[in-house]
């Protein structure tokens, strides 16, 4: 047995290496002193064998299989077609090599029967997150087909005992369970070709004794299988295992002689506590292309203010209202092509419509950029119209089992990203028009679910969105799918923003927002002010609590300033102006979350090189007459900051405010201060926000 360790900045995993065995991680937690004696590591925490076990207890590892009496799922599964049936392997994968690099630990399982290889990656990246994938080869004669690899096999340190889960609807995303993790463990499999609602792919485990935490998410944009299995019945050594992976229907992955196949990445990261764990999610460096951002600009998108109803010069009239806003992006959304007028038709139809357009986009484009504005256009590739000039022309490129229905999803059919076809003539036509026309911005959407089956159609996917960017780099792209249904690091490496929900509603936001953030950051999270009433929800709010709600993200407005008075235009527009003077701060700080004692009040902070906004925002009647004060977090104890309340303030404000003149002139306390005991702002009427402005004065 040999050990070997993988240090990041504050952490330290141990591995116990055994050729011609197993591989195992035997500890991962606070970074160890440089002498530890990792024999003495493993001695202390090994088990002797008990009452009802294999002569050899089973040792999970990082490759658990469902040989020698492991009661888990294994982590790799794989069948062999044999005349015309298939049959499930035996498999015995065997640690035969490692190799060690500064960050990497790459390890080389071998099954001598079937002559196939797996190689296992851990590699600690940037800002302490741990990457890890898997890959496997061929190398035996025999057709093989590939059932199931997981990106992570992990046997969890006992001491995290509770999971944090997450699950949703459409308009409803990351709603947030939790519980301990045995008896029961977890077990989620997405099946509509994209991470979609169920929030599958997000984890945090918790030890409950100290607060500290491991999150986990799959890097991909099609369906995960993601499960923790308990050692139930005492087979192994105690400890559950977390697996993260691709999954696929049967058959799918074949793996022929020679041929391979290489997991998506998983990421993992431990943290001391919730905010610590979103820190490192955060991190810029976990977005390769996220140095070259620019400022993220406030959009104004057309969905929700005109919807179908489009007309060019509708939308002048809907350009020169946001460009009074202060607004800096102007998306036009849905049924600018073909002959899209409601969303029973024309995706794939990729041609700017006559009807609406005379003149092409060129006179809207114009004005937007004489308004000083630049352009967005929404599009979705991947999807085809039954009723569609595209589809009449090509009935075979969409997903479909010969002979059977074609059964539709909101009117449309998906069509097959796997087809070099199907992505030459999407990349023809995308290309076409970010040549012909000044587009800045696409929010790329995807509306349905992907049934029948869809193999390799992320991969398709992918190649389509990286050939776009290749040829148009300057172009930002955002993830949209019918809001959150396809958000994940995968995508995000290759894009700048994802739409968290279709549910503008403010109270809402404020649940889903936090939920997301606690693994995105508040920079690619597209968060607009939407309308009174909500079209989803019908609520009426307030425009300065819709508008404070929506500074905590990447603003944008998705409503018509025409339908708005004269005072919640203003209101809007210093809440615009406040954002875009705040937003270095909330899109390169850290995010904090702030605890308070009513669970209606949402509280979170973003501090950055001495400045810090936070928002606080109380959604239901108050049980009491005056709420506890807010306690603060991120701040430098010895510091004294100067804190404001920015204007404009919410109504009653003056009357509820012992001090407002104080609040006014701006008030100094020590970070200590701020921290321990916190502010006491009116948080007691529904619906009221404050935004609370905080400097680090010198010395
Ligand atoms: C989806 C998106 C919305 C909007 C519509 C347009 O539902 O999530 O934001 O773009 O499509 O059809």
């Amino acid at each position: 047995m040999e050990f070997v360790r993988l240090d990041g900045e504050r952490l330290t995993l141990v591995f116990a290496l055994e050729t011609g065995g197993e591989a195992d991680c035997i500890y991962l937690g606070a970074r160890l002193p440089g002498g530890e004696d990792l024999a003495m590591l493993a001695a202390t925490t090994a088990r002797g064998r008990h009452e009802s076990q294999p002569d050899v207890p089973p040792v999970p590892g990082l490759l658990p299989e469902g040989k020698a009496g492991w009661s888990g799922t294994p982590a790799v599964r794989l069948s062999e077609r044999r005349e015309d049936t298939c049959v499930q392997c035996a498999t015995d994968f065997r640690l035969v090599a490692w190799e060690q690099y500064p960050d990497e630990l790459v390890l080389t399982f071998y099954d001598e029967l079937l002559g196939v290889d797996i190689e296992q990656s851990w590699r600690i990246g940037a800002s302490g997150m741990v990457c890890t994938e898997a890959s496997i080869t061929n190398g035996g004669g025999r057709r093989l087909v590939l059932d199931r690899l997981s990106a992570l096999a992990l046997p969890i340190p006992h001491r995290f005992t509770r999971l944090t889960s997450f699950t949703g609807r459409w308009a409803g995303e990351m709603q947030e369970h939790s519980r301990p993790i045995a008896p029961e463990g977890f077990a989620r499999t997405s099946v509509a070709g994209k991470p979609g609602f169920a929030g599958g792919n997000w984890l945090i485990l918790e030890d409950p004794s100290s607060g500290e935490v491991l999150g986990a998410h799959l890097a991909w944009s099609g369906d995960h299988d993601t499960r923790i299995d308990p050692d139930m019945v005492g087979s192994a050594d105690g400890r559950a295992v977390l697996q993260m992976g691709a999954s696929w229907d049967g058959g799918e992955v074949d793996l022929g002689h020679e041929a391979g196949y290489r997991t998506p990445v998983a990421m993992l990261a431990l943290a001391a506590d919730r905010s610590a764990l979103a820190q490192v999610f955060h991190a810029r460096a976990i977005l390769p292309d996220r140095k070259d951002w620019r400022p993220r600009k406030v959009h104004l998108n057309s969905w929700e203010a005109l919807g179908f109803n489009l007309a060019e010069s509708a939308l002048m009239r809907l350009a020169e209202d946001a460009a009074s806003l202060g607004i800096e992006r102007f998306v036009l959304d849905d049924g600018w092509f073909g002959g899209r007028r409601d969303d029973r038709s024309s995706l794939g139809d990729w041609f700017v419509s006559p009807d609406v357009f005379p003149n092409g986009l060129g006179p809207l484009i114009a004005r937007v950029h004489d308004l000083g504005m630049d352009f967005g256009l929404w599009v979705e590739p991947e999807m085809v119209s039954p009723d569609s000039d595209l589809y009449r022309r090509h009935p075979d490129w969409c997903l479909h089992t010969p002979g059977r229905e074609r059964p539709a999803m909101r009117g449309q059919l998906a069509l097959d990203m796997a087809r070099e076809d199907v992505r030459e003539y999407l990349f023809g036509r995308l290309d076409a028009l970010l040549r012909e026309n000044a587009v800045a911005y696409l929010k790329w959407d995807h509306n349905r679910d992907l049934f029948p089956s869809a193999p390799r159609q992320t991969e398709g996917f992918y190649a389509l969105l990286d050939a776009l960017r290749a040829a148009h780099p300057q172009v930002e792209i955002e993830s949209c799918s019918s809001g959150g249904g396809r958000i994940d690091f995968g995508v995000l490496a290759r894009t700048h923003r994802v739409w968290p929900s279709d549910n503008n509603d403010a109270i809402e936001r404020l649940r889903i927002i936090p939920a997301w953030s606690q693994f995105l950051p508040l920079e690619v999270l597209g968060s607009h002010v939407g309308p009174s009433p909500n079209p989803i929800t019908g609520r009426r709010l307030s425009m300065d609590f819709r508008a404070k709600v929506a500074v905590f993200g990447h603003m944008g407005v998705e409503a018509d300033p025409a339908r708005m008075s004269e005072k919640e235009r203003e209101c809007l527009a210093a809440h615009i102006a406040l954002y875009k003077q705040w937003r270095g701060v909330l899109h390169e700080g850290q995010l904090h979350r702030l605890a308070h004692p009513d669970p209606n009040v949402t509280g979170m902070m973003v501090t950055h090189e001495g400045r810090a906004l936070a928002l606080a925002a109380q959604t239901a009647f108050s049980p009491v007459f005056d709420a506890a004060p807010l306690r603060l977090a991120g701040l430098d104890p010895d510091a004294r900051y100067r804190v404001a309340l920015p204007d404009p303030w919410p109504a009653k404000a003056r009357h509820y405010l012992a001090t407002p003149d104080r609040w006014r002139e701006g008030l100094t306390l020590s970070g200590t201060a701020l921290m321990t005991q916190g502010l006491a702002l009116p948080l007691t009427h529904p619906e009221t926000a404050w935004l609370i402005a905080l400097e680090r004065l010198p010395g």
